[in-house]
């Protein structure tokens, strides 16, 4: 179970060997794009939620596990049996930056984006974060078929989802603008509340 350690890893990779990605000092720059970002644990949503929104407002969707897998011809679980947890952040971290410099979209993180300083920084400083939040009930329900989450092949999956938003939440809520419960909501629904919050509803 991951316990921090990938981002103690990405730190001591940052210190010895010199590798800091472009964005490494995102409270510098300006916010040059007001992208509508969602953020949340695996099976919340993101997705769903954010391919509505987009068609809506008329913007680029992208999902950041989609950008990881198109850059390097495979699979989320690959990346993970090959470069670990530390090695998916690493790539993570890259795609967020290289994202967040793009025009305005509607963007859907990976359930662990906020776990890196940096990734947090270039989220909370390039758009409007929304936090998609469900219980773990309906996390469970929303991924237990699934399969292809490395952090949920493991035998109690709802302990798992569990102990990754224990840990998780107070970055989620540290992160985001605005929280939106989703239990018991549709994606409609959902998509129409960001629309709301961001007071964007005319533009749908
Ligand atoms: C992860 C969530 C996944 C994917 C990877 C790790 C996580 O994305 O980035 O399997 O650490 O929560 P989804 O939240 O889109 O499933």
């Amino acid at each position: 179970m991951y316990n921090g350690a990938a981002c103690d890893y990405l730190d001591f990779l940052r210190q010895t060997s010199g590798f800091l990605p472009p964005d490494a000092t995102p409270f510098l720059r300006p916010v040059t794009a007001e992208h509508i970002i969602l953020i949340g644990a695996m099976g919340v949503g993101k997705s769903s939620v954010g391919r509505k929104l987009a068609k809506k407002l008329n913007r680029p969707f992208y999902d950041s596990d989609q950008v990881i897998e198109e850059k390097t011809g495979v699979d989320i679980a690959t990346i993970f049996e090959y470069e670990g947890e530390a090695g998916f952040r690493l790539r993570e971290e890259k795609a967020i930056g290289e994202l967040c410099r793009r025009q305005a979209m509607v963007l859907a993180t990976g359930g662990g984006a906020v776990l890196a300083a940096p990734s947090r920084n270039l989220l909370m400083t390039h758009g409007t974060v929304i936090y998609l939040k469900a219980s773990i009930d309906m996390l469970f329900k929303r991924t237990r078929h699934s399969n292809h989450r490395p952090l949920l092949n493991v035998p109690d999956k709802r302990r798992a989802i569990a102990e990754l938003l224990e840990q998780r939440e107070p970055l989620y809520l540290q992160t985001a603008d605005h929280t939106i419960d989703t239990d018991r909501r549709t994606v409609s629904w959902t998509a129409n509340r960001v629309l709301q919050l961001l007071d964007l509803t005319t533009e749908s």
